[in-house]
């Protein structure tokens, strides 16, 4: 197994600037501890690299993203630059020229962090998200700026080798966990590219006789999600659908500062990239109170995707206990800074003893 390994490291905007070195404290002290070699290479990409040089990132940026073996971000936008020039300057084709085409958001209850719902039941589901096609394409076009018959035509493209790979890798680990697949459709309202995608899901799933799959209109399953949320275990969804799940599923959780995600190319030809789910926060940017733990939960499934399952549980387990001995960040009803939070986690990280085996 290999121990060294190269990491593009972009902290981007607002918060981003705050946790991200958090977290790279973090792992870097467990790295230690299972004899890791984790070298970064820290790129000042973002909105501040923006306006000096009227772009996100370097003309070679992707190429130079490449040659990593995985990519840790913070989060990018800025209220002084249109939404969409960030996304679309960065992220989107960081997903698209790595082939990330699944977008991974573990969903889970932790002790520490209070959920809004009145049941205690636990929540602990996986979000299996389309990331490169779907809803989000680059399809479509305006006519008649400013006229009465002013129109914008926007395409989803669903294609079978998309869905296909989408609904293997959630199929995959449905049948890791307990067996239940939920793909999130609508078929009744969008009459071509929903049954298409219903269809391949579930010729799919054929392959897989030990994963029970059930297709929810997506309507019915956001009040699922409220309602019941501890029945799920892996969603499957399209890239909006998928989107608009992980934010509502962070929400019942508890707060949007503890979710991580992760952006993979399965077969590893190309870098995956881990980053929470939160955005830049610019409401508390600068202030030392954003919470770290989406992105150091980020750090540990980087670590894992990187072959280092135990050292991804050690941190894991590091950051849980702090929570639940009442550590946390404002926005989980705790009273800590980002900075007090994360001294607590490599307090944890320091005192418990290596993990062998799994
Ligand atoms: P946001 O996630 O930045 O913030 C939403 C709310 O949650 C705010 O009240 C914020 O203070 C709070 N919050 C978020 N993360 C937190 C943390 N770690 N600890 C404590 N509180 C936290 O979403 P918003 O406000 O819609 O977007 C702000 C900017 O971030 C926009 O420019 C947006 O485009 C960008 N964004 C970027 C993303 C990315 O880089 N992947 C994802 C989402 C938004
Ligand atoms: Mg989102």
């Amino acid at each position: 197994m290999r121990r060294s390994h190269s990491i593009a490291v972009i902290a981007g905007d607002g918060i981003g600037q705050e946790v991200v070195p958090a977290a790279v404290e973090c792992l870097d002290l467990v790295a230690g501890i299972y004899g890791l070699n984790l070298e970064y290479e820290h790129l000042d990409w973002g909105s501040d690299y923006y306006l000096r040089h009227g772009r996100m990132m370097p003309e070679d940026g992707l190429e130079r993203l490449g040659r990593h073996e995985a990519i840790f971000l913070g989060a990018v936008g800025s209220p002084e630059i249109p939404d969409a020039e960030t996304l679309w300057g960065l992220l989107i084709p960081i997903r698209r020229e790595f082939q990330q085409y699944i977008n991974l958001r573990p969903v889970k209850t932790l002790d520490g962090v209070a959920s809004p719902l009145a049941s205690q039941e636990p929540i602990d589901l996986l979000i299996v998200r389309e990331n490169n096609e779907g809803e989000y394409s680059e399809i479509g076009g305006r006519m008649f700026r400013g006229q009465p018959q002013e129109s914008a035509v926007q395409e989803t493209v669903f294609t079978r080798m998309g869905v296909t790979r989408a609904a293997h890798y959630a199929a995959r680990l449905a049948g890791s966990r307990r067996g239940k697949l939920t793909s999130a459709t609508k078929s009744n309202g969008i009459i071509h590219t929903m049954p298409f995608w219903d269809e391949v899901v579930a010729q799919t799933l054929q392959e897989y006789p030990g994963v029970t799959l059930s297709s929810e209109l997506i309507d019915a399953l956001a009040a699922h999600l409220v309602l019941r949320p501890w029945t799920f275990d892996v969603i499957v969804a399209s890239n909006l659908f998928g989107d608009i799940l992980s934010d509502l599923g962070s929400a019942v959780t508890g707060s949007i500062g503890v979710a991580p995600s992760a952006n993979l190319n399965p077969e590893r030809r190309f870098p995956s990239l881990f980053e929470p789910v939160h955005g830049s926060a610019p409401d508390i940017a600068g202030k030392g109170v954003a919470n770290p733990v989406g992105q150091i939960w980020s750090g540990a499934m980087l670590l894992e995707h990187l072959g280092h399952g135990d050292a991804a549980r050690h941190l894991q387990l590091a950051f849980e206990a702090a929570l639940r001995d009442g550590a946390g960040t404002r926005d989980v009803g705790g009273t800590s800074s980002t900075e007090e939070f994360t001294r607590e986690v490599l307090r944890r990280i320091q005192a418990s003893p290596a993990r062998s085996g799994r």
